[in-house]
């Protein structure tokens, strides 16, 4: 493959062996052609058909398998039906794959039919979606990414690779890498926000996690980053809503996480919903066939999106099923997803010469290729006594706690209120405080909220029982009746009111976008009634999305972003409260003043009439680019969070301040921890191209470093950008570094920091 420009300047090493798919070798190719001289057409096709082997969802077999459970007593949890016609399916070997099946019985039965009964016995790839977690649920990955920690990713995927691998899953459908820079849109939660340098360097650690060589289960798994491409750009962060993009936005901003997952061994690739230009991801020869195989030479496999080819037709570009079917396998999508217009269309397609019989060809060894590099053909089955064992260990949970106290971000803390003593009578207000659900966020397929550790649970291990009261107040989004007047009560007896806020889990994710983005239901009266007993607030506030809030932020003297963090999430916030653990997550996605500024991204172009202080002088500056109510920046920057320590940063320093096109731009500054506690600081580097064939954005992040300082201790932060990272794809749509004055920064977030300047000159 190709090489392109890697993220560099992460403080990340790799923590355990990974495969990389996309390395061939000789042995592999071989058995693959030998295999495929092989097979029929109905067995190629077969090959090319990821099944859903439950079908449509069956209410009555739900319903009767409740009734069932609750008549013997037993918790309740549904195992779907499966296809009747499925077993005959794999026998005559018609199915390559199975989407979202975790049942080891059930996968062991289904690969057994293979390697008994069918002719070729081509074992089933199972593919699911684990994006956070599998039963050890950590943060969502938004927050997850606010923990600016590569290295901590890598093992969390791996956990999550381990208890996957262990339920019978081979091809994760994670991670989501779609740049997203509407918080409208509820799928920003599953990905790592707006930054394409920072989703590089988390999309190759969790590629490098999921794809451990080391997994207890000794099988292996196969990431597939997704999805392909510009989903996120989604118009009005309405799901799977249309996008525009420029295909040098394409290049420059939705592509680079995509072959940073490449580099780091990902073998597959998921296409997404969305248009590109008019024409579809799941059909797009200019995604699929140029970029991947022509520029990037990347031998992966791509797989659609669920039912993403039947969905041409109602895109009004395929007319039907078998149009659909044609144009996909023509532009170069492997795998199906769900919909069956390859196993029905694509023998007539060949036989009528509308589809070469190489395009299919082409696609099936991508497909066997990935199944003997996953060693399924020696290893198809399961050992079913694995997923007792594994899930949920002590130190899987550990980790999880971990990263959910790395991720929660403070916004907040007038002050210095926080950390909070033991002895504060605490008034525990809102209705995520005592809840389990909510707190596994959008993406948790194998739903335990037993697992969950809740807010008021992670505050025993630090009060008396007699140091804290409780009331919901209301619910999270009903506007139903409320127990306002409780919560005030309560209130008044505490030193401190605890404010445990925000979103349900299904309020983001997939399908769930919203276009007010403040508190739901009736918690903003709640506040209201709460501050007006003048007692000092805190608040906790989860959610899948940034959200705006700047009457609650001028309200409260505390403000904790948490996000949906897991299992652990109610003991992480606990120790962050009361100081165990000093928060270090900076945010990966501004937060809005106002929904109407939406998109606000701290990377945006400067436009030929900027306001001279970033908007904020909006009523004195007229005809610049502002709006006349609300200044241009965020509430909350790209890049922010505070610490209960504080971070100095002095003595920028450049090595050379003339480069060429060869050399690396080497600059460094001091950082030094001048509060009383030790801490872990997010040094960012970020550059700007003063002038440039095409406009350039005002700040590009292009280097991050997450240390750890005791209180009175001083680091040299160095950060060395290779020249050649600094390119774009310019007027003639190539990639190139031209020649220039730039400026840079070393600096605690987008805004703030230290300035100095270089030139690369061409000579
Ligand atoms: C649709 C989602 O867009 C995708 O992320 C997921 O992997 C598939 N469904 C399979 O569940």
């Amino acid at each position: 493959m190709k090489a392109t420009p890697t993220a560099t300047q992460t403080n990340h090493t790799a923590v355990s062996p990974s495969s990389d798919y996309n390395k061939l070798d000789p042995a592999t190719e071989a058995r693959v052609e030998e295999l495929l001289s092989q097979m029929t057409l109905a067995e190629k096709t077969g090959q090319l058909f990821q099944l859903n082997p439950y079908g449509p969802f069956d209410w009555e077999h739900f319903e009767a398998k409740k009734a069932e459970a609750e008549k013997a007593g037993r918790p309740f949890r549904y195992d779907p039906k499966l296809r009747d016609d499925m077993e005959d399916l794999l026998r005559a070997g018609r199915i390559g794959s199975f989407l979202n099946v975790t049942q080891p019985a059930v996968i062991n039965h289904c690969q057994r039919i293979i390697m008994e009964e069918s002719r070729l016995r081509i074992p089933l790839i199972v593919g699911s979606d684990v994006i956070h977690g599998y039963r050890t649920i950590f943060p969502i990955p938004l927050g997850e990414s606010a923990t600016w920690n590569p290295e901590l990713l890598q093992q969390a995927s791996r956990v999550a690779a381990e208890e996957a691998s262990a339920a019978g899953v081979d091809w994760i459908f994670a991670p989501m890498v779609d740049i997203a820079r509407d918080p409208r849109w509820g799928r920003i939660a599953e990905g790592a926000g707006e930054d394409p340098f920072l989703g590089m360097a988390m999309a190759q650690a969790r590629v490098r996690g999921f794809q451990a060589t080391d997994l207890t289960s000794g099988r292996r798994i196969a990431a597939c980053p997704k999805h392909y491409i510009g989903y996120g750009a989604a118009e009005a962060g309405r799901d799977y809503n249309s996008t525009d993009f420029s295909e040098r936005t394409l290049r420059d901003v939705y592509l680079p996480p995509f072959t940073a997952a490449f580099e780091a061994g990902a073998g597959s690739v998921m296409s997404s919903f969305n248009e590109i230009s008019g024409v579809p991801a799941t059909a797009n020869p200019l995604i699929l066939k140029t970029i991947l195989r022509d520029e990037l030479q990347w031998p992966g496999l791509v797989v659609s999106d669920f039912e993403s080819v039947r969905e041409l037709i109602p895109h009004g570009f395929a007319a039907d099923l078998k149009e659909a079917a044609r144009l996909s396998i023509l532009a170069g999508l492997d795998m199906e997803m769900v919909s069956d217009s390859y196993p029905k269309h694509l023998p007539e397609l060949i036989e009528s010469g509308e589809v070469p019989l190489a395009a299919v060809d082409e696609a099936v060894r991508r497909v066997l290729r990935l199944k003997f590099r996953l060693g399924l053909f020696e290893n198809p089955y399961v050992d079913e006594s694995l997923a007792e064992k594994i899930m949920l260990r002590p130190d899987f949970r550990e980790l999880a706690l971990e990263v959910a106290q790395e991720s929660m971000v403070l916004l907040k803390n007038e002050a210095d209120i926080l950390p909070l003593s033991p002895e504060t009578r605490l008034a525990v207000i809102g209705p995520l405080a005592d809840n389990q659900a909510d707190l596994l966020g959008c993406w948790a397929l194998n739903n335990h909220p037993e697992d969950v550790e809740t807010v008021l649970a992670g505050l025993s291990a630090y009060l008396p029982d007699d140091g804290w009261t409780h009331v919901a107040g209301c619910s999270i989004r009903d506007e139903s009746p409320a127990d306002i007047a409780a919560a005030v009560q309560t209130a008044e007896t505490a030193d401190v009111v605890l404010l445990v806020l925000g979103e349900s889990a299904n309020m983001s994710g997939e399908g769930h976008s919203r276009t007010h983005l403040g508190l739901p239901g009736r918690q903003q009266e709640l506040v209201d009634a709460v501050a007006a007993t003048g007692k000092p607030l805190v608040c906790v506030l989860m959610s899948g999305r940034p959200l705006v809030i700047p009457k609650l932020a001028g309200q409260v003297q505390a403000l904790l972003a948490a996000w949906h963090g897991g299992i652990r999430a109610g003991r992480a916030v606990a120790d962050i409260l009361f100081g165990t653990v000093n928060p270090s997550g900076k945010l990966t996605a501004s937060w809005p003043r106002s929904e109407g500024q939406i998109p606000v991204y701290y990377a945006h172009k400067n436009t030929g009439r900027p306001a001279s202080e970033s908007g904020t002088k909006q009523f004195a500056e007229a005809f610049k680019s502002v709006f006349i109510d609300v200044p241009n920046s965020p509430l909350f920057p790209f890049g922010f969070g505070l610490s209960y320590t504080n971070f100095e940063y002095a003595n920028l320093q450049l090595e050379k301040s003339v480069l060429g096109l060869e050399d690396t731009l080497v600059v460094s500054a001091t950082v030094t921890n001048r509060g009383s506690k030790a801490g872990a600081e997010v040094v960012q580097l970020y550059v700007r191209d003063l002038v440039g064939s095409v406009t350039r954005p005002v700040k590009e992040l292009k280097g991050f470093q997450k240390i750890r300082l005791e209180a009175g201790e001083q680091q040299t932060v160095r950060f060395e950008v290779p020249v050649c990272e600094l390119g774009f794809t310019g007027w003639d749509m190539r990639y190139g570094v031209e020649p220039g004055d730039f400026k840079v920064w070393i600096g605690p977030n987008a805004v703030e920091g230290l300035a100095g300047d270089f030139t690369v000159s061409a000579a």
